[in-house]
């Protein structure tokens, strides 16, 4: 059987076509979807049921074709399975019980009792593993330590990660520990999604962007470093994307500094600078702004020929800079492929 063409970007390898696979591929913009998660019930019994949570993972490989399908799930649910409570605002976001001191973080499971929580999402990759055409390649993720842990000090989604910023400078012992157990319990989850069937897995640090300094050093750099170098010993060959987000000039380097192979990037970067910078180092992937999803027309395919052109030199992943909007239009999911793949 050829080699997945995702599985050859990863590796280096240059093609004519490039691999094509959208972040939130699986969500509201999808009428499927929305069908799918009323039968569920919520968002979050959804993620835990992994019938109708591989179903999800399955409505847009079969409505587009995409290269990769990312098993549906949420960076949440692993401080969840440490301990912390977990509960989505309907029309608001996602809030957690904050953990903020000692004591808070001394109730927290161990990194390697996670997995009885996250069993069902086990589950969900071995079907996917089973039920994918061949060709697709299949994705399992987590969140960046800091991410994450941006998520469990706040108790909720925060513009600029303030209370995160605030526990770095005011407890830093507390917010290291609190980062290291994540990082711990990350290598346990995704090695875990791999020997489930993930064949490639991707780290999110969505907020990498405000950490400055030897901040970005300690907290996006180091973290990613050594869930990769983890996962890499226990699963030698195993691809892996880092998504710096809003990593700026930091995304440079960022490839070699980690050891991953591939590096997602945003629409804030310009793609000749990363082609000429990034790319120099692996795989990158993405970069369209997610706002075309929904104003379609020209300037949709203009932009998505001009990423194909600028990234042709090397290996190259296609994908948005975020992800997929619930008021994207998805006739223009349909023409962006057009465009990539046309
Ligand atoms: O990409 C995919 O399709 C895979 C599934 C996936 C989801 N969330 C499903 C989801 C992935 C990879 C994520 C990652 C995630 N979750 C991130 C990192 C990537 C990013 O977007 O920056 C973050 C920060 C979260 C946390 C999270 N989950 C928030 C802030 C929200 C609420 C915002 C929103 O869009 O409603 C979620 C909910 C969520 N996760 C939804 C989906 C499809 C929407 C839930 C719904 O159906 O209402």
């Amino acid at each position: 059987m050829a080699e997945k063409t995702i599985l050859k970007a990863l590796r280096g390898e240059v093609q004519a076509v490039p691999p094509i696979w959208l972040m939130r591929q699986a969500g509201r913009y999808l009428p499927e979807y929305r069908a799918t998660r009323a039968q569920a019930g919520d968002f979050l019994k959804l993620c835990y049921n992994p019938e109708l949570a591989a179903e999800v993972t399955l409505q847009p490989i079969r409505r587009f074709g995409f290269d990769a399908a990312i098993l549906f799930a949420d960076i949440l649910l692993l401080p969840q399975a440490l301990g912390v409570d977990l509960w989505f605002e309907t029309g608001e976001g996602p809030r957690l019980t904050p953990v903020t001191t000692p004591q808070g973080l001394a109730q927290l499971r161990a990194p390697g009792d996670v997995h009885e929580t996250l069993a069902p999402i086990y589950e969900t990759l071995k079907i996917l593993k089973r039920e994918l055409p061949s060709e697709t390649t299949l994705i399992g993720f987590a969140g960046a330590p800091w991410t994450v842990a941006s998520y469990v000090i706040a108790g909720r989604g925060t513009p600029g990660q303030e209370p995160a910023h605030a526990l770095k400078a005011q407890d830093r012992a507390t917010f290291a520990a609190l980062v290291d157990l994540i990082t711990e319990a990350t290598v346990e989850y995704l090695s875990a999604q791999v020997l489930a069937g993930a064949e490639v897995v991707k780290l999110f640090d969505s907020w990498a962007g405000t950490l400055q300094g030897a901040d970005f050093d300690d907290f996006a750099v180091a973290p990613a470093r050594k869930i990769i170098a983890a996962l890499k010993e226990r699963h030698p060959g195993l691809p892996i994307i880092a998504f710096p987000r809003e990593a700026g000039a930091r995304y440079k380097g960022f490839a070699r500094a980690t050891g991953a192979d591939g590096v997602a990037l945003d629409n804030s970067v310009s793609a000749d600078w990363a082609a000429a910078e990034v790319q120099v180092d692996g795989c990158v992937q993405g970069n369209l702004d997610p706002k075309l999803m929904v104003e379609g027309g020209a300037r949709l395919v203009s932009e998505a020929k001009r990423i194909v052109r600028a990234f042709s030199g090397g290996a190259h992943i296609f994908n948005l800079g975020h992800g997929i909007t619930p008021d994207a239009d998805p006739d223009n999911v349909h023409r962006l492929i057009e465009a990539v793949r046309g």
